[in-house]
C-alpha cells in the first residue's frame, strides 16, 4: 500500500470481510423481535402447555389474547431474548486473548465456527425441543457476537491508514445496522417471519460467517501484530502499508517483545485517563436508551398513537442505516468529538421532545407526530456520533500493547450495560410511564457534558500523538490541546509507552 495513504483492493477486500462479523451482530441483535409470537407457540406446544394446532395470533391480536401467553412460555421466551447479551458479556472479556492467540485473521477465523454451530441449532428448532434448541443457539451466538465486536474493530483500526481509519472504523456499525435492517425485513410475516420458515430466519444469522471463512484467508494480518506481538519482522513487511511500517519497524525494535498488558495492568495508573474515556463513550452509546427504541420500538410506537408500527419499526432501521452512512462521510472531515457531540446534544433534545409528546398526547392528538419525529431523529443523531464512534475509538486511544485488553474491557461494559438496559426498560417504563425518557435525557446532557470536557480529538493523528494528548495535556481543555500535524509515523511517545508496561 503506497505511502499508507490510498484504498487499495487489498484493504477493501480485508475490511469487506472482517465486517461480515459485524453484519451477523446486528442480525442477531434485530432477528428475535418480529417472530417472537410464532415461535412462542411453538414454545408453548413443545412444552405441553399449547394444543397442537397454531393458533391465530398476529400482530393485531388483543392485549387479552397476549396476555394469555403461558408464564412458562414467557420464560423461556426472555431467556432466548437475553442469553444472547449475556454470552456476549462473558465472551468479550475474551477478546485480547483470542486476538493475541494466534493473530486477528486467525481469530476471527477460529470463533467462525461458534457462528456456524448457533446457525446449525436454530435451523434445526422444530426437529427437537424448539425452545432448548433456540435458547442454545442465541447463548452460542451471543458468545461469537461479544468476540467479534472487538475482534473486527481491532483488526479495522490496526489495517486502516491513518486518513481513513474514522471512515473505515464506522463501517463495523454500517454492517451492523446493516443486519439489524435485514433482519427487520426478512422477519416480515410473508417472507420468513412465519410459522413455517421461522427456524431458516433465526438459523440465517449464521450464513455470512461461512462467508467470511471463505474470504479471511485472503486477507493480511495486522501487521502491527506480526510486528509487535510477535517480532515476525518479514511477515510483517510483507502485510499492508509496508513503506509506513518500515519507520515503525525501526523504531519499536528494542520493545517489541514485551507482553502484552494484562486486564488488571490496563487499569493501572498509566492508562486510566484512556480508559475512563474508553469506558464512559461505551456506558454513553448504551445508556442513552438506544435500544429501549430498539428493542421495544413497536410497543412505543403503539403507545405514540401510530397505526403501522412495524412499519414504523422498519422505517427506523433504515433511517439508522442511512444516517450511519453519513457518519462515514463526515467522520474523518468532522472529527469523533465534533459528532459524538453533536449526536448526544441532538438525542437530549429529542428525549425531552419524546417526552412532552408521550405527556400530551391525550390533550392534543397531533402530539403524536412530535412523539414520532422524535423517536426518528433520536436514531438519526444516534448514528451520527454516538452509535459507530465508540466502537472504533478505544483501538484509537491505546497503543499497541494494551490495545488488546482495553477492547476487552469497553466491549464487557457495552455488552452489560446493553444486557441492564434490555432487561430493565419495562420495569423503568412502569414506574415512570410517560415520562421514561427524561431519565434517558439527563443521562444524555451529562454525557455530552463530559465528551466536551474530556474526550480529545483523535482524527488526524497517530496512534502515539494520541497516547501523548493523555500523558502530556492533563490539565488542558482536549479541543484545545496542541498536537503534532498527524503526517509523521513518529513512534517515540508509544516506544515510551510500551517500555513502562
Ligand atoms: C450499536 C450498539 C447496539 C445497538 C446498535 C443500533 O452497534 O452497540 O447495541 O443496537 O448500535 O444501531
Amino acid at each position: 500500500m503506497e505511502s499508507g495513504k490510498q484504498l487499495t483492493g487489498t484493504l477493501t477486500l480485508a475490511v469487506f470481510s472482517a465486517v461480515l462479523g459485524s453484519l451477523q451482530f446486528g442480525y442477531s441483535l434485530g432477528v428475535i423481535n418480529a417472530p417472537q409470537k410464532v415461535i412462542e407457540q411453538h414454545y408453548g406446544r413443545s412444552l405441553g402447555v399449547l394444543p397442537e394446532e397454531p393458533l391465530l395470533l398476529s400482530e393485531n391480536s388483543t392485549e387479552t389474547e397476549k396476555q394469555e401467553v403461558h408464564p412458562s412460555v414467557v420464560m423461556y421466551w426472555s431467556l432466548s431474548v437475553s442469553i444472547f447479551s449475556i454470552g456476549g458479556m462473558v465472551s468479550s472479556f475474551l477478546v485480547g486473548f483470542i486476538g493475541d492467540l494466534r493473530g486477528r485473521v486467525k481469530g476471527m477465523l477460529m470463533v467462525n465456527v461458534l457462528a456456524v454451530i448457533a446457525g446449525l441449532l436454530m435451523v434445526m428448532a422444530k426437529m427437537w425441543k424448539p425452545h432448548v434448541m433456540v435458547i442454545a443457539g442465541r447463548c452460542v451466538m451471543g458468545f461469537y457476537c461479544g468476540l467479534s465486536s472487538g475482534l473486527v474493530p481491532m483488526y479495522i483500526g490496526e489495517i486502516a491508514p491513518m486518513a481513513y481509519r474514522g471512515a473505515l472504523g464506522t463501517l463495523h456499525q454500517l454492517a451492523t445496522v446493516t443486519g439489524i435492517l435485514l433482519s427487520q425485513v426478512l422477519g416480515l410475516e410473508f417472507l420468513l417471519g412465519n410459522d413455517y420458515y421461522w427456524p431458516l430466519l433465526l438459523g440465517l444469522s449464521g450464513a455470512p460467517a461461512v462467508l467470511q471463512s471463505l474470504l479471511l484467508p485472503l486477507c493480511p494480518e495486522s501487521p502491527r501484530y506480526l510486528y509487535i506481538k510477535r517480532g515476525m519482522v518479514e511477515e510483517a513487511k510483507k502485510s499492508m502499508y509496508c513503506r509506513n511500517l518500515s519507520s515503525l519497524l525501526e523504531n519499536t525494535l528494542p520493545v517489541r517483545s514485551l507482553d502484552t498488558p494484562t486486564h488488571s495492568r490496563v487499569r493501572s495508573s498509566l492508562y486510566r485517563q484512556q480508559l475512563f474515556v474508553a469506558l464512559m463513550m461505551h456506558f454513553s452509546q448504551q445508556l442513552s436508551g438506544i435500544n429501549a427504541i430498539f428493542y421495544y420500538s413497536t410497543a412505543i410506537f403503539e403507545k405514540a398513537g401510530v397505526t403501522q408500527p412495524v412499519y414504523a419499526t422498519i422505517g427506523v432501521g433504515v433511517l439508522n442505516t442511512v444516517f450511519t452512512m453519513v457518519s462515514v462521510a463526515l467522520v474523518d472531515r468532522a472529527g469523533r468529538r465534533t459528532l459524538t457531540l453533536i449526536g448526544l446534544g441532538g438525542m437530549c433534545i429529542c428525549a425531552v421532545s419524546m417526552t412532552v409528546g408521550l405527556v400530551y398526547l391525550s390533550v392534543y392528538s397531533w402530539m403524536s407526530y412530535v412523539s414520532m419525529s422524535a423517536i426518528f431523529l433520536f436514531v438519526c443523531f444516534f448514528e451520527i456520533g454516538p452509535g459507530p464512534i465508540p466502537w472504533f475509538i478505544v483501538a484509537e486511544l491505546f497503543s499497541q500493547g494494551p490495545r488488546p485488553a482495553a477492547l476487552a474491557l469497553a466491549g464487557c461494559t457495552n455488552w452489560t450495560s446493553n444486557f441492564i438496559i434490555g432487561m430493565t426498560f419495562p420495569y423503568i417504563e412502569a414506574l415512570c410511564g410517560s415520562y421514561v425518557f427524561i431519565l434517558f435525557a439527563v443521562l444524555l446532557f451529562g454525557f455530552t457534558v463530559f465528551t466536551y470536557l474530556r474526550v480529545p480529538e483523535t482524527k488526524g493523528k497517530t496512534f502515539e500523538e494520541i497516547a501523548a494528548v493523555f500523558k502530556k495535556g492533563r490539565k488542558q481543555t482536549p479541543g484545545t490541546r496542541k498536537t503534532g500535524t498527524g503526517t509523521g509515523t513518529g513512534t517515540s511517545t508509544e516506544l515510551e509507552q510500551l517500555k513502562t508496561d
